[in-house]
């Protein structure tokens, strides 16, 4: 892991507006200046301290905000639990390795902010993760930016929407193009996005065929 760099923090920023940008006319800046005006200050000093606890705070949210996005857009449905009748998105194999501080820093921070009378049940947990995913971006060093609010928490979380809709690392570079473009994100904006890996970690599982199957004279790893 390590700090973010400046191809990283773009993408993110990109990342943010795209994801949301379909549905930014319904969005802005003081979405709850009325009924909860400190959330931003709110939020911040919970993701700080989860970060002062522990660097994963960074990809652990950054990640679970992208896969968020890309199942159901940017709803909250990925924090979803499942029920005894629902097998909610988080329990799809593909979330299986969320790391855990990003669902805590998002729960930590939702009930700091309905610890406060007058924010109680106003502010969607949609926008907490976008809010915390902006702050990690800043704490680990990048920049800061507007985050746009006044997104709705989905009414549904289920693990068969998952199915299809996150990328593979065995994808090629069509797979991965398709799957951006039907998100209206172009190849360009994928491999910034791509960037986001400059922290985090993966599995061995996720990419040891391509270290070990590999055959001199070949042009590219194979997938
Ligand atoms: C381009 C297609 C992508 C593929 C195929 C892909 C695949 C993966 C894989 C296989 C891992 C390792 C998971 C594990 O072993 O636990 C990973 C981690 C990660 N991904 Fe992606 N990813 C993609 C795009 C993105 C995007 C667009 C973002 C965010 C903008 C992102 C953010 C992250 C982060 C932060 C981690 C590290 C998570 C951690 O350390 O907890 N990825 N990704």
């Amino acid at each position: 892991m390590g700090r973010l760099n400046p191809i990283l923090v773009w993408s993110l920023c990109l990342s943010l507006c795209l994801f949301l940008c379909p549905t930014s006319a319904q969005l802005k800046t003081n979405f709850y200046a009325n009924v909860c005006p400190n959330v931003e200050n709110i939020v911040k000093n919970v993701v700080t301290q989860k970060f002062q606890q522990t660097f994963v705070t960074v990809p652990a949210t950054i990640r679970l905000f992208f896969h968020d996005c890309f199942v159901q857009g940017c709803d909250a449905s990925v924090i979803v639990a499942s029920t005894g009748n629902n097998k909610a998105e988080k329990d799809h194999p593909d979330n299986l390795s969320l790391a855990g501080d990003g669902f805590d820093t998002v729960i930590k921070a939702k009930a700091a902010v309905d610890a406060v009378p007058q924010c109680k049940n106003k502010v969607s947990c949609a926008d907490i993760l976008a809010l915390a995913t902006r702050d990690v971006i800043v704490l680990s060093g990048g920049p800061s930016y507007a985050v746009e609010l006044g997104r709705l928490d989905g009414l549904s979380s289920s693990s068969k929407n998952v199915d299809g809709n996150l990328p593979q690392p065995t994808f090629n570079l069509n797979q991965l193009n398709s799957m951006f473009a039907s998100h209206g994100l172009s190849q360009a904006d994928m491999v910034a996005l791509s960037a986001a890996h400059t922290v985090g970690f993966s599995h061995c599982n996720k990419f040891s065929n391509r270290i070990y199957s590999f055959s001199p004279g070949t042009q590219w790893t194979p997938v």
